[in-house]
């Protein structure tokens, strides 16, 4: 099975992103082909220093390898090395209809928020990112919650295209986790942890110090009652439980039992030492990784080359179903599959 999954290099990182997304890109390696991306063309659709986005790429790149993605074992690659996906991104525009791009939530979310200019790049993004996984004709797309209806819009993309070109296309599916899907702001937990809308002491970023970890966890908002257990009345404690159960590998509902009758503070407590645990060691790898950037750009150049390979089959066949480009020569790598396989 192919699953594909993709990361943005803006910002931080933070346990959101952690435990919602790269815990399951290390995963996908056991479990089929995986091919990771680090989306800088996407980067570009709000306000950004362009310095900082090359090195931005690079600390991401560092940081899923520190989390346990192995070259040997995925495609790890930045989407602006490999053409194949703006130029799908913009074939599939044939096939998206531009009501339901207007009708995003993370478009309407960003795009109040910009100050000068609502760029069309971000109400482009979603097809861009369709553009990112049917290029690949993966199966399976890891994400947390917040990328549901991004899914849910490159399946409708991919179904259009089949229907008005031809079978062409992998219809893909989301792999939403049950626990940990979307893990919240600690000082707000009606919020998402985000890299720009949440609060800086309700964030847990994957490189903060230990102190600076138990600092935030264990003032953490909670409500005035001491029960450890989940419940919407009680989204702070519950957001504790679900990132213990993910840290734990145990159900939320062993959790609330280990800590029944444990009060607030000896959990937050708990809660601390779990995450700093759980976090360091990927730390301490990082600081090595990122030293090196010729190695990061050697595994991104490596990551590319495949990724093009596989990506290219898919554009030839897109670009012949539309009539886009001359006709398929005879000889090129996909004719001579075909003509061994006759
Ligand atoms: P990005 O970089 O914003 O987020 C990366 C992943 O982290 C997940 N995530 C969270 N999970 C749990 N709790 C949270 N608080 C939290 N915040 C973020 C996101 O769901 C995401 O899986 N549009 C994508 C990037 C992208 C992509 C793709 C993803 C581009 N092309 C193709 C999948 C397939 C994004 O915004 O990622």
């Amino acid at each position: 099975m192919r699953i594909f999954s993709g990361i943005q290099p803006t910002g931080r990182k933070h346990l959101g992103n952690y435990i919602g997304a790269i815990r399951q890109y290390v995963e996908a390696q056991e479990r089929g082909e995986a091919i990771l991306c680090i989306v800088d063309l996407h980067a570009t659709t709000v306000p950004y220093d362009a310095a900082a986005l090359r090195r931005s790429v690079l600390d991401t790149a560092a940081m899923l390898l520190a989390a346990g993605l192995d070259p040997a074992r995925c495609i790890l690659f930045r989407q602006s090395d490999v053409a194949e996906h703006p130029e799908l991104c913009w074939l599939l525009c044939a096939v998206t209809a531009h009501g339901d791009l207007n009708r995003m939530h993370q478009f309407k979310e960003k795009s109040a928020r910009q100050r000068e200019l609502v760029s069309a790049g971000l109400l482009f993004y979603p097809v861009l990112q369709a553009a990112d996984v049917l290029a690949y004709r993966a199966e399976e797309v890891p994400v947390g919650a917040d990328q549901r209806q991004h899914v849910e819009l490159m399946r409708d993309i991919a179904l259009r295209f089949n229907e008005r070109f031809g079978e062409t296309l992998i219809v893909p599916r989301h792999r939403i986790p049950e626990v940990g899907a979307r893990i919240m702001d600690l000082q707000e937990p009606e919020r998402k942890m985000s890299t720009t809308g949440s609060t800086e002491q309700g964030t847990i970023y994957v490189l903060d110090e230990p102190p600076a970890i138990a600092k935030k966890l264990k003032s953490a908002v909670t409500d005035s009652g001491s029960d450890i257990i989940r419940s919407p009345q009680k989204p702070g404690i519950s957001n504790l439980i679900e990132v213990m159960a993910v840290i734990r590998e145990t159900e939320s509902a062993d959790v609330e039992l280990e800590f029944d009758g444990a009060g607030y503070g000896r959990f937050k407590q708990a809660v601390a030492d779990a995450v700093v645990d759980y976090l360091t060691p990927v730390r301490g790898r990082y600081a090595e990784l990122r030293a090196d950037e010729a190695a990061l750009e050697a595994v991104l150049a490596e990551g590319a080359e495949r990724a093009r390979s596989i990506a290219g089959e898919t554009l030839a066949d897109v670009r012949e179903q539309m009539g886009v480009g001359p006709p398929r020569q005879r000889g090129s790598a996909r004719q001579t599959l075909g003509d061994e396989l006759s």
